[in-house]
């Protein structure tokens, strides 16, 4: 094992990465700080169950309940992955906006970590957008009406607002048309924009450190 490990790290510079990312020093902190390394646990649970879920989710008007009432009960181990990929929107919304509180109370937000928080804010819209994709992907009367009101309120926009409900439904109405773009940037778009601002934030992370609790002096 050894020897194959030598091997690798001579080619992969694997001790390397291992210092500048994981054996970093860090100040002395407090529970809070856990909060960033929570949402990223819940972004990277959302996307292996989400893969499952793909596995037998149809995105079609005719299929798509249908397909997740075979998920709950037809497909073994599918209600907890489900279950999991539910609850765990839910959790991630919020571990992310506590994570924002936690950032913004301590100041963290101030030089030179500008770019951490504004990549931040770009990832709590992806993590907003998601829920709001998502939610009509099961294709039943609380999905339906939820996302024609969703889409209702941009609409209210002076001069731009009927162009983006528009845009949102593929068309005047809910239809086929709308949970093929929601299931597409559900799974593609917001996702890509995620692990990219998710990349920025780590980046900025390891290379800034991570900024200490503020004393009372500060
Ligand atoms: C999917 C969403 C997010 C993930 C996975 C994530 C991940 C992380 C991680 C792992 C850390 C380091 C540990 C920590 O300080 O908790 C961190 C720090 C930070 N995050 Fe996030 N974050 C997310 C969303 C946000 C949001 C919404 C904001 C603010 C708008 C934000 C602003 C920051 C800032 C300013 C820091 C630096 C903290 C410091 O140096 O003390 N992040 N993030």
């Amino acid at each position: 094992m050894e020897k194959l490990y030598t091997w690798l790290d001579e080619r992969l510079g694997l001790q390397t990465i291992y210092n500048t990312v994981l054996d970093r020093k860090v100040p002395k902190v407090n529970w809070f700080y856990t909060l960033g390394s929570a949402s990223l646990f819940l972004f990277v649970m959302q996307a292996a169950t989400g893969i499952f879920l793909t596995v037998y989710y149809v995105p079609s008007p005719d299929h798509a309940y249908d397909s997740i009432q075979y998920i709950m009960n037809g497909v073994a181990f599918g209600w907890l992955i489900r279950g999991i990929h539910h609850w765990g929107a839910t959790l991630m919304v919020i571990v992310v906006f506590f994570h924002m509180l936690r950032t913004f109370f301590f100041a963290s937000y101030k030089y030179p970590r500008e770019l951490t928080w504004l990549t931040g804010a770009g990832l709590l819209l992806c993590t907003l957008g998601m829920g709001f994709t998502g939610y009509l992907l099961p294709w039943n009367q609380r999905a339906y009406w939820a996302t024609t009101v969703g889409t209702e309120i941009p609409g209210t926009a002076p001069f731009i607002g009927p162009f983006i409900t528009s845009v949102l439904r593929g068309g005047t109405d809910l239809s086929g048309v709308t949970l093929a773009r929601f299931f597409s940037v559900h799974i593609w778009w917001l996702p890509a924009a995620i692990v990219l601002l998710i990349g920025v934030h780590m980046y900025l992370i390891i290379r800034l450190g991570i900024s200490s609790v503020p004393k009372q002096e500060d």
